[in-house]
C-alpha cells in the first residue's frame, strides 16, 4: 500500500448532518422524503408537511456534533473523511446572487477541524439534495438553467475552500437516474418532477454532463492542483449461466454501468448509446459546443461506490447461489469488488477511488453498551482483501478506501436508522428517538488496528 493511502469513511449532509433549517438553510429535495422501511417505500412530499416524519431533518445532528465526531474519526486512524456540502446552507434555494455567508462558515469550521485533525476532507459538491426550490420551478437538471445555477455554487465552494480541499467529486451516483423502474431516483438525482417521458430523463442526465464538465474546467481555472472526479455506483454483471445468449445479456447490461463513465471519462457518448436511444426512439442531439465542454471536462479520477454484484438472465433468474445477502437483500460479493477495480482500471486507466462500501445491518447494543459487530468486520475485512489483491496482484492504482457510515446515519433508501453502517453506534430509533450518544462498536477496534497496521507496513517499505 502506498504510504498515502487515504483510509477513512464517507457521510452525506443531508444523511448526518441534521440542523435543516438552521442558519439560512432552505430546504431540499432529501427535506421532504419521509421515513420509509425495507418493505415500504419511502413518501416524497411536494412540500413539508405537518405529522410526518423527515430523518433529514435532525438526522444525527452532525451540524452540532461534528467536533467529538471526528475525534472518534481521528482515534481511529482516519486520513480522510468523505463529506457533502448541502447546496441549501450556501444558496438556499439555489438560485439567489449572493451566498449565504452562515452556510459558507460551517463548512470552514467543518474542514478546518478535520486539518486539525490530520484527515483530509474529500468533498461532494452535490449528494442527492438539490433545492427544493429548483425542482418545482425548472424541475430540475431537465433545465439547463439548473446547470447555471450548479455551476454557480461549484464556483463558490471552489473559491472559499481551495486551500482546505483538494479531492472533489462533482456528483453523486450520477448513473443511479438510469435504474429507470425507481422513479424515486431521477428526483434525488436530478431533481426531475414526475417524469415519465424518456427524452426528459436524458436530458436531465445530458445536462449533468455538462454541469459536471464545466465544474472541472471551471476548477481547475481557480486551482490547478484540484483532483476532481466523477462518482457512480457500480456492480459488476454475471451471467446465470455460460450459455453465451446469457454471456452477452449480461454484457448489454453493463452499459448502464459504463454510460455514464464513459462520458466523463473520455469525454464523448459512446456508440452503444446512440443504439439505444434508436431502439427507443429516444430524440437527442448533442450540440457541437457541448461535445467541446465535454471534451475539456473530462475528470482526473473515478470515484465510486460499492455494495454488491448483480446476476442477469434471460429468464429473470437473478438469484446467485455462490454468496449471500445482508439483512436489507443486498448480495454480499467482495470479490465483485476486486472485479469491479479490474474492470474499471483496465477500461479507463484513471486512478480509482472507493469512496463507499459497507454492510448495512441490524446492531444490538447489550447491557454493557457494547456491540459486537463481527459480521461487519467480516464483510470489511473481505473487501479490503479484495482490494488488496486487486493493488498487489493485478496492478490496479487505487487511492484510497472510505467505508459507508463510519458512524450510524440515516438510510438513503428507507430512511431508518436501524439500517446501521458504522463503526459507532448512534443511539437513535427510526423516529430519530434516542440520547443521540455514540458508542464504539467492535468494528471501531478492528478498523483502528488495520489502519495503524497499514500504515505501519508502508512506513516500513
Ligand atoms: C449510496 C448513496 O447509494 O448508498 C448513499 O450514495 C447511501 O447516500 C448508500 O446511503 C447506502 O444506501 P442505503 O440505502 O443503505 O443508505
Amino acid at each position: 500500500m502506498k504510504n498515502d493511502f487515504l483510509w477513512g469513511g464517507a457521510l452525506a449532509a443531508h444523511q448526518c448532518e441534521g440542523a435543516w433549517n438552521l442558519n439560512g438553510k432552505g430546504i431540499s429535495i432529501a427535506d421532504v422524503i419521509a421515513v420509509g422501511s425495507k418493505d415500504k417505500d419511502r413518501t416524497i412530499d411536494k412540500d413539508i408537511l405537518p405529522n410526518k416524519y423527515y430523518p433529514s431533518h435532525n438526522a444525527i445532528d452532525f451540524y452540532h456534533t461534528y467536533k467529538e465526531d471526528i475525534k472518534l474519526f481521528k482515534e481511529m486512524g482516519f486520513t480522510a473523511l468523505r463529506v457533502s456540502i448541502a447546496w441549501t446552507r450556501i444558496f438556499p434555494n439555489g438560485d439567489e446572487i449572493v451566498p449565504n455567508e452562515l452556510g459558507l462558515r460551517f463548512y470552514d469550521d467543518l474542514f478546518n477541524e478535520l486539518h486539525l485533525n490530520g484527515i483530509e476532507p474529500i468533498v461532494t459538491i452535490m449528494h442527492n439534495d438539490m433545492p427544493l426550490s429548483l425542482t418545482k420551478k425548472y424541475n430540475g437538471f431537465s433545465n439547463r438553467k439548473v446547470v447555471d445555477e450548479f455551476v454557480k455554487f461549484s464556483k463558490t465552494v471552489f473559491q472559499r475552500y481551495k486551500d482546505q480541499v483538494t479531492y472533489w467529486i462533482t456528483i453523486n451516483e450520477i448513473n443511479n437516474m438510469l435504474i429507470f423502474d425507481y422513479p424515486q431516483l431521477q428526483y434525488v438525482s436530478a431533481g426531475i418532477n414526475d417524469s415519465k417521458d424518456i427524452n426528459v430523463i436524458y436530458e436531465a442526465l445530458h445536462n449533468q454532463f455538462i454541469a459536471s464538465a464545466l465544474v472541472v474546467i471551471e476548477g481547475h481555472k481557480i486551482n490547478p492542483n484540484f483532483k476532481i472526479g466523477c462518482m457512480s455506483s457500480f456492480e459488476p454483471r454475471y451471467a446465470s449461466n455460460c450459455d453465451p445468449n446469457e454471456v452477452m445479456n449480461a454484457l448489454k447490461s453493463y452499459e448502464d454501468q459504463y454510460f455514464c463513465l464513459d462520458v466523463m471519462c473520455r469525454g464523448s457518448y459512446p456508440n452503444y448509446i446512440f443504439k439505444k436511444f434508436e431502439k427507443e426512439a429516444v430524440k437527442f442531439n448533442i450540440s457541437l459546443e457541448d461535445k467541446e465542454i465535454l471534451k475539456k471536462g473530462t475528470v482526473d479520477y473515478i470515484a465510486f461506490s460499492y455494495y454488491k454484484s448483480k446476476t442477469c438472465s434471460l429468464s429473470n433468474q437473478t438469484s446467485n447461489p455462490f454468496i449471500n445477502r445482508s439483512d436489507w437483500g443486498w448480495y454480499i460479493d467482495p470479490i465483485g469488488l476486486r472485479i469491479a477495480l479490474n474492470s474499471l482500471y483496465n477500461r479507463y486507466q484513471l486512478p480509482l477511488f472507493i469512496v463507499e462500501c459497507g454492510l448495512g445491518a441490524v446492531d444490538q447494543k447489550e447491557a454493557d453498551n457494547k456491540i459486537h459487530d463481527l459480521y461487519r468486520i467480516d464483510y470489511l475485512q473481505q473487501h479490503i482483501d479484495n482490494m488488496q489483491l486487486a493493488i498487489t496482484e493485478d496492478g490496479v492504482d487505487v487511492i484510497g478506501f472510505l467505508s459507508w457510515g463510519p458512524i450510524d446515519l440515516v438510510s438513503a433508501s428507507t430512511g431508518e436508522m436501524k439500517k446501521r453502517y458504522g463503526f459507532i453506534y448512534v443511539d437513535l430509533d427510526d423516529m430519530g428517538l434516542g440520547s443521540n450518544q455514540r458508542y464504539r462498536k467492535d468494528s471501531f477496534y478492528w478498523y483502528q488496528s488495520l489502519i495503524s497496521e497499514s500504515k505501519r507496513d508502508s512506513n516500513g517499505k
